[in-house]
């Protein structure tokens, strides 16, 4: 029989309630009279007669005190313990033992138990144990909080660069979504800086020890895509040699990262969102669900709302992963940052390389500001990556970057006529599409949403006035 009994108040929170305990024991009439006790003392009880139901229990309850009988039937006490321990360590299990297996209370010490009960169980002993194990694990998480909240600025916004209003906007916002469980929606152009965020969000939150766990939904096959977000059991289709936990299940209550969740299928938005909505993971093939404990960071670099009008994403599902939005602000809204970014950039790769880099001159300077960098912070930082490869001085000149990078516009060679500075940025652009697609025409105008016939006009008119 397994039991779960709350004190009548219900109370969701267990900041409210004393604490949750477990109790295990194959005498009905202990575990009754422990739980009946306990919930008179303000804490919430269950009861499990087996190992089974006490590792089911560890799961969907959350017990932080387990009573564990020694004697148990099937799995005894100790390798229950065990089990407990390496199922979620965190777990305070207090053994209860008769007294001729007193042996065994010292061998569960050995195995990691924190305190030993012999039967017939004393009430106001019980509750000493107890009130001294919550004690000593609030000071713990008092401890593990009060240590987060010295390294707040540290850890996690440490690697993210910015000062400008923009990016101060956006640290602000992690600093107070971090902690809390809600999911967040990730958007920005590619290279902002979308997957760096989501793992900050991470560091910031709850449980920073637990997984960190990211996929990728447009580089996965659809069914590989479901079995490794939800799991399978063996044999559940051709390849499933074994049971798959899944991603959702490893992440315990991490934070499960799905990036470009604008290119997941229909089918699996309609199992994420029975999943969120549900708080359980069904895995592929099983009839029994899983808990979903979970944070779901979700990226994307489309217009998700745009998706939505399209039919191509499910509203509803686009409101449960937008529960908080965090939009990643593009480079060239924040050319101000682009010095800093390019020190901190060009350190990591001069250590990473192993040359002596110590920074960049003052043109170079200029023109990486003035660059409208397309691949954003990814862009910027491949570009600094081949100057460091192919430097000879400690100082980056423009000459370590690509020549049609050199070709920026620059308002300094037109004058102020704004006819003839248009024109020099449009070509620019174009030697500059046309460079990056290997100098395919016909991809270029694509690109650059120019007929092909226009782009060969443009390039002969640009040859015409470079001869003339
Ligand atoms: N503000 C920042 N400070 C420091 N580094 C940054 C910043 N933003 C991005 N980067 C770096 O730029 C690179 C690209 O960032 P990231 O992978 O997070 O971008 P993304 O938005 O996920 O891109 P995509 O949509 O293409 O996947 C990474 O190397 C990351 O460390
Ligand atoms: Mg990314």
């Amino acid at each position: 029989m397994t039991r779960i009994n709350r004190p009548a108040t219900e109370p969701k929170d267990t900041s409210t309630t004393q604490g949750r305990i477990l109790i295990v024991d194959d005498e009905e009439v202990i575990s009754s009279t422990l739980q009946e006790f306990l919930m008179g003392e303000g804490f919430e009880a269950a009861t499990a007669s087996n190992a089974t139901m006490a590792l089911e229990l560890l799961e969907r309850f959350e017990p932080e005190i387990v009573l564990c009988d020694v004697q148990l039937p099937g799995l005894d006490g100790l390798d229950l313990l065990d089990r407990i321990l390496h199922t979620r360590p965190e777990t305070l299990v207090l053994m209860i033992t008769a007294f001729a297996t007193v042996e065994n209370a010292v061998a569960a010490f050995r195995r990691g138990a924190q305190d030993y009960l012999m039967k017939p169980v004393l009430f106001d002993e019980l509750l000493a144990k107890i009130e001294r194990l919550i004690g000593f694990r609030r000071l713990v998480r008092q401890n593990l909080a009060l240590r987060r909240q010295l390294h707040l600025d540290q850890a996690g916004l440490d690697g993210l660069i910015g000062n400008s209003q923009v990016m101060l906007d956006v640290k602000n916002m992690l600093r107070k979504v971090g902690p809390t469980r809600s999911n967040v929606l990730i958007s920005g152009e590619s290279g902002t800086g979308k997957e760096l965020v989501a793992r900050a969000l991470h560091t910031l939150g709850v449980e920073p020890d637990e997984p960190f766990l990211a996929v990728n939904c447009a580089a996965i096959p659809v069914e590989l895509l479901e079995s490794q977000l939800f799991g399978h059991l063996k044999g559940s289709f051709t390849g499933a040699d074994r049971d798959q936990a899944g991603l959702f299940a490893a992440a315990g209550r991490g934070t499960v990262f799905l990036d470009e969740i604008g290119e997941m299928p229909h089918v699996t938005q309609a199992k994420l969102l029975r999943a969120i909505e549900n708080k359980e993971i069904l895995p592929v093939g099983a009839t029994r669900s899983r808990p979903l404990k979970a944070r779901i960071v979700a990226a994307t670099n489309k217009d998700l709302p745009v998706e939505v009008a399209a039919g191509r994403f499910r509203a509803d599902l686009y409101y449960r992963l937008n529960v908080v939005n965090l939009r990643m602000p593009p480079l060239r809204d924040r050319a101000e940052d682009i010095p800093m970014l390019v020190s901190h950039l060009l350190a990591r790769h001069a250590r990473s390389l192993g040359k002596p880099i110590s920074g960049v001159d003052n043109e170079t300077m200029r023109r990486l500001q003035a660059t409208v960098w397309k691949g954003n912070v990814r862009e910027l930082d491949n570009a600094l990556e081949r100057a460091v490869i192919l430097t000879d001085g400690p100082l980056l000149t423009p000459d370590d970057f690509p020549t049609d990078w050199l070709t920026e516009t620059d308002p300094g060679e037109t004058g102020d006529d704004l006819r003839a500075f248009l024109a020099h940025a449009e070509r620019a652009h174009i030697r500059r599409v046309l460079a990056r697609c290997g100098g395919d025409k016909r991809e270029a105008a694509r690109r650059l949403c120019l007929g092909l016939s226009s782009l060969y006009r443009k390039l002969e008119d640009f040859q015409e006035s470079d001869r003339g």
